[in-house]
């Protein structure tokens, strides 16, 4: 066999917009393997592509989707670290091998910049791969800590990092804030989580654990939950997912001292309210976090593999047009928790 099936999105039209493609299955070359996708998850990155409401840069006809977990068909000849059946997945950015993010290589992302992950075969440069670790876990609960494992490494560790006895916010139950709370406690410290829902919140507090709960709809002043849970410190770390529109209720909740990590972006509200002020007022650090390398992917990963940690995967749906365009409109609808994959046999 030597085709595959391969999805694009020709324009940036919405989701119903993808398209089948059947193309030559790539051939390595000396430094690379070729890689069978097992499964595919998905990001909110992958909707707004589709919808052309993604603020970077796309390429045209882009093959969407940045996470994969897979199989290794073939080895090139100077490979000697991968054998065939291997199972490995691949971070977002296959040049971000560690530290921060350079200018030289930021826009070089899969599923975005360029081609991405929802294809059947992918050859890649063995030295951006990731061997996976003997665990229970399945390709899909591997796809899944793609992006989200990286970027919570990076909040967690890449500048003051957490430490046991912690106090940890998440804010929502998506991907990004599920797999912190996984490994908040696995780190050993507390937890609090918010939601629009109180379904979702029963959900992750009966099977994640999570210590405290906000529904940040009947709370809109979830900061003074946040105070009132910590008897006045505040938490140590906070993922900020929706940037702008709740940065003033995350300052409200950090302890002194603490750190909220910037990871997802909305559109700032008329009244933006004086952040340098409220960062001064509490002494804490406002950290921009971009993705992980392939480092702190790695680390992430032998984490989760080492513990035995939980999938965040909630749903995952078959590599058939109808069933991606399906399982994209749920990660757009905001009805799930945690991820959604496309698995493939
Ligand atoms: N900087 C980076 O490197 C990086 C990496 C990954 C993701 N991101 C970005 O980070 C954001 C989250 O990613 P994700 O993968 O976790 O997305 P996701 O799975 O789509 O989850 C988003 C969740 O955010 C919650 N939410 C929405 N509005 C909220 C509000 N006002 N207050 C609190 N929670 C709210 C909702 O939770 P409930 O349904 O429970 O209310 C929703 O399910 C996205 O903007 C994504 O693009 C950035």
């Amino acid at each position: 066999m030597s085709s595959q099936t391969v999805f694009r999105f020709p324009s940036g039209d919405g989701i119903d917009s993808l398209q089948t493609f059947i193309e030559p299955i790539p051939i390595i070359d000396k430094n690379e393997i070729l890689i069978k996708v097992r499964s595919i998850a998905l990001n909110y990155r992958d909707v707004a592509i589709a919808t052309s409401t993604y603020p970077l840069p796309v390429k045209d006809q882009v093959i969407p989707c940045s996470d994969m977990a897979g199989e290794v068909t073939q080895v090139g000849d100077l490979v000697t670290r991968f054998s065939v059946g291997d199972s490995v997945l691949a971070p977002i950015n296959p040049a971000f091998l560690y530290g921060p993010l350079k200018d030289e290589y930021a826009s070089d992302s899969f599923g975005g910049p360029k081609d991405g992950m929802l294809r059947e075969y992918i050859a890649l440069q063995a030295h951006a791969v990731i061997k996976l670790p003997k665990s229970s876990h399945n390709f899909a609960d591997w796809a899944a800590v793609v992006c989200t494992g990286s970027t919570v490494w990076n909040a967690f560790y890449g500048n003051t990092a957490l430490k046991p006895g912690d106090t940890v916010l998440l804010l929502g139950t998506g991907g990004v804030s599920l797999t912190a709370l996984i490994f908040a406690k696995a780190a050993g410290a507390t937890t609090i989580i918010t939601s629009s829902s109180d379904k979702k919140l029963e959900y992750v507090k009966s099977k994640f654990g999570a210590d405290y709960t906000i529904n940040y709809k009947t709370h809109p002043n979830w900061a003074a939950e946040v105070q009132r849970i910590t008897n006045g410190h505040g938490v140590n770390h906070i993922l900020e997912i929706n940037g702008a529109a709740t940065i003033e209720q995350s300052l409200g909740s950090v302890a002194r001292g603490g750190v909220v990590s910037v990871i997802g972006w909305s559109q700032a509200p008329e009244k933006m309210p004086d952040v340098a002020m409220l960062s001064l007022r509490k002494g804490c650090a406002i950290r921009g976090v971009q993705g992980g390398s392939k480092q702190q992917l790695e680390e992430s990963v032998r984490f989760m593999g080492n513990r035995e940690l939980l999938s965040t995967v909630e749903k995952t749906f078959g590599f058939e047009k109808g069933d991606i365009i399906a399982a994209l409109k749920y990660v757009a609808s905001g009805e799930h928790i945690g991820k959604v994959c496309i698995s493939l046999k």
